[in-house]
C-alpha cells in the first residue's frame, strides 16, 4: 500500500521507521519529512494545515492510507476533509481533536462523563477570575484554554504569581488562546503519560512513558517540548493502568460518543499519579514527540497494523505484542534551545546504529553530503534494552560519537525511574 505521513519531527521519523518496515507498506511518503526520514521515504513540501492541498495530494497520488502525526492539521480539519474524500486516515476530527485544542472543552467532557481530574472554574472575564484565585488561594493552576505551543499553562506557588499569569493570558500574551481561562486545584503526584488506540468504541493500550520537560540536568532550566523519555513508565503499572482506562479513558470516550463526535487515532493521557490513584492532567490528539520515539522501538513494524485497524474500526481484532523491554531516548537540541539558538551547523558522526539503537531526525536538513541542524531540538538518539539502566547505556554510548559542537543533550534522561529501589 501507498501510505502518506503528515508532519517533519522525530515523531514522525519513529513512526516512518516502524511503518517502512511491515511489508504492508510499499511505498511511502511524508511530507514535509526532514533528512533522516528522507532516509527512508520520499519527502515532500506540501502544506499540512490546508485541508484541500491535502487531499488533492492524496488523490493525485492515489494514496491508501494517510496518518497524520501532529495537532495543528488535524485542528485544521485535514482528517475530516480526507475521510470525506474517500482516504483511509489515522486521527482525529477537528470535532474530536478539541479534547487538545480546548482545555475548557477537556473539563467539560470530564464533568460530564465523572472522569477522574481536578476541580476547574472556566472564565472568560478578568476580574472573576482573580476573585476566585484569591479565594482559592494558591497553589493553583491557570491554563490559557486554546493551544499556545505549550506554553499556555502556569502551576502557580502563590497568589501574586497567579494574578500576574491572569493579567498575561487575559493581556493577550497568548493571542485568542487566553481569552478564555481555566482556573484548576493544583494536583500533587508523579507525572507519566499513557498512549492508547481508539477506533471509536474500541480501546486498546499501546504503552505508557515518561518525559523530561526541563532543558537542564536534575530538571531544572526552562520548559521544552521534552528533552528524553523513556518506556516503560514504571508509576503507571498495571493496577493504574487499568484504573486509568476504567475511571479516566473509558467515560472520556463514551461521552464522546454520545456526543456524536467519536474519538479515532491515538489517544495521548497526561495523568497525574498518587498514592495509586491516576487523575487526568491533560489529553492530545497524537503521539507525544519525543515519547513516540520510545514506544515506536518496542513496537516496531505491528504498528502499521494497529494504525490501519484503529483507521478502519476494528481494533476489537487487534493483539499487540510486548516485548519485555524498555526503550530510552535522549533528544539533542541546539545551544541555546528553548530559547534562540543557531541553524545551519553540521553534524557528523551519524553512520550505521546497531539494531538495538536509531538515531532520529527531528530537526535537520541535508546539504549535499553534510547534515545540517534546522532546528531546536535535532537528534532523538533512541535505544532498546532488557532493562532501563541498558537502554540508558546504550543510547548514551550513542551521542558520545555524534560530533556536534553546537549541540547539548542532558545527561540524566531515566533518572526517576532509575532511581527507584
Ligand atoms: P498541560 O499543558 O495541561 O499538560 O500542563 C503542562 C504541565 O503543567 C503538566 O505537564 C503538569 O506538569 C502541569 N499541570 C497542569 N495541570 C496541573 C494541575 N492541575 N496540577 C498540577 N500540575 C499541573
Ligand atoms: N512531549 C510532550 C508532548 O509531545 O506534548
Amino acid at each position: 500500500m501507498k501510505i502518506l505521513l503528515l508532519g517533519g519531527g522525530g515523531r514522525e521519523h519513529a513512526l516512518a521507521w516502524a511503518i517502512s518496515q511491515n511489508p504492508k507498506c510499499d511505498q511511502l511518503i511524508c511530507a514535509p519529512g526532514n533528512a533522516g526520514i528522507a532516509e527512508i521515504a520520499t519527502c515532500l513540501a506540501l502544506n499540512v494545515e490546508a485541508p484541500d492541498a491535502v487531499v488533492a495530494y492524496a488523490r493525485h497520488e492515489e494514496i491508501d492510507f494517510v496518518v497524520i502525526g501532529p495537532e495543528a492539521p488535524l485542528a485544521a480539519g485535514v482528517s475530516d476533509a480526507l475521510r470525506e474524500a474517500g482516504f483511509l486516515t489515522f486521527g482525529p476530527s477537528a470535532a474530536a481533536a478539541r479534547l487538545e485544542t480546548s482545555k475548557n472543552f477537556t473539563k467539560e467532557i470530564c464533568a460530564a462523563s465523572g472522569a477522574a481530574t481536578a476541580a476547574y472554574a472556566h472564565f472568560t472575564e478578568l476580574e472573576a477570575a482573580k476573585d476566585h484565585v484569591r479565594a482559592k488561594g494558591a497553589p493553583i493552576v491557570i491554563k490559557a484554554d486554546g493551544l499556545a505551543a505549550g506554553k499556555g499553562v502556569v502551576v502557580a506557588t502563590d497568589v501574586d504569581e497567579a494574578l500576574r499569569a491572569l493579567d498575561d493570558m487575559f493581556g493577550g500574551t497568548f493571542g485568542a488562546a487566553g481569552a478564555e481561562v481555566v482556573i484548576e486545584e493544583f494536583m500533587d503526584g508523579e507525572e507519566a503519560s499513557f498512549f492508547l488506540l481508539c477506533d471509536g468504541t474500541d480501546v486498546v493500550p499501546i504503552g505508557t512513558a515518561q518525559d523530561h520537560k526541563r532543558a537542564e540536568d536534575g530538571d531544572k532550566g526552562p520548559n521544552t517540548g521534552g528533552m528524553g523519555a523513556y518506556s516503560p513508565a514504571p508509576v503507571l503499572n498495571e493496577d493504574v493502568a487499568n484504573q486509568a482506562l476504567e475511571t479516566i479513558i473509558r467515560p472520556t470516550l463514551a461521552e464522546m460518543v454520545r456526543r456524536g463526535t467519536p474519538y479515532q487515532g491515538v489517544i495521548y493521557a497526561g495523568l497525574m499519579i498518587r498514592d495509586g490513584i491516576p487523575r487526568l492532567v491533560e489529553y492530545n490528539v497524537r503521539f507525544g514527540d519525543p515519547e513516540c520515539q520510545v514506544l515506536m522501538m518496542r513496537l516496531g513494524a505491528q504498528v502499521l497494523d494497529a494504525l490501519l485497524a484503529c483507521a478502519e474500526g476494528r481494533l476489537g481484532d487487534v493483539r499487540i505484542n510486548w516485548a519485555d523491554d524498555h526503550a530510552l531516548t535522549v533528544v539533542m537540541a541546539a545551544k541555546g534551545y528553548p530559547g534562540a539558538y543557531a541553524k545551519g551547523s553540521f553534524i557528523e558522526g551519524l553512520g550505521t546504529d546497531d539494531p538495538m539503537v536509531r538515531v532520529f531526525h527531528a530537526g535537520t536538513q541535508r546539504d549535499g553530503d553534510h547534515i545540517l541542524a534546522n532546528g531546536g531540538r535535532v537528534l532523538n538518539v533512541t535505544a532498546r534494552g532488557a532493562t532501563l539502566a541498558e537502554a540508558r547505556d546504550r543510547a548514551y554510548e550513542r551521542v558520545s560519537r555524534i560530533d556536534w559542537p553546537e549541540g547539548f543533550c542532558r545527561s540524566d534522561i531515566g533518572w526517576r525511574a532509575l532511581d527507584k529501589p
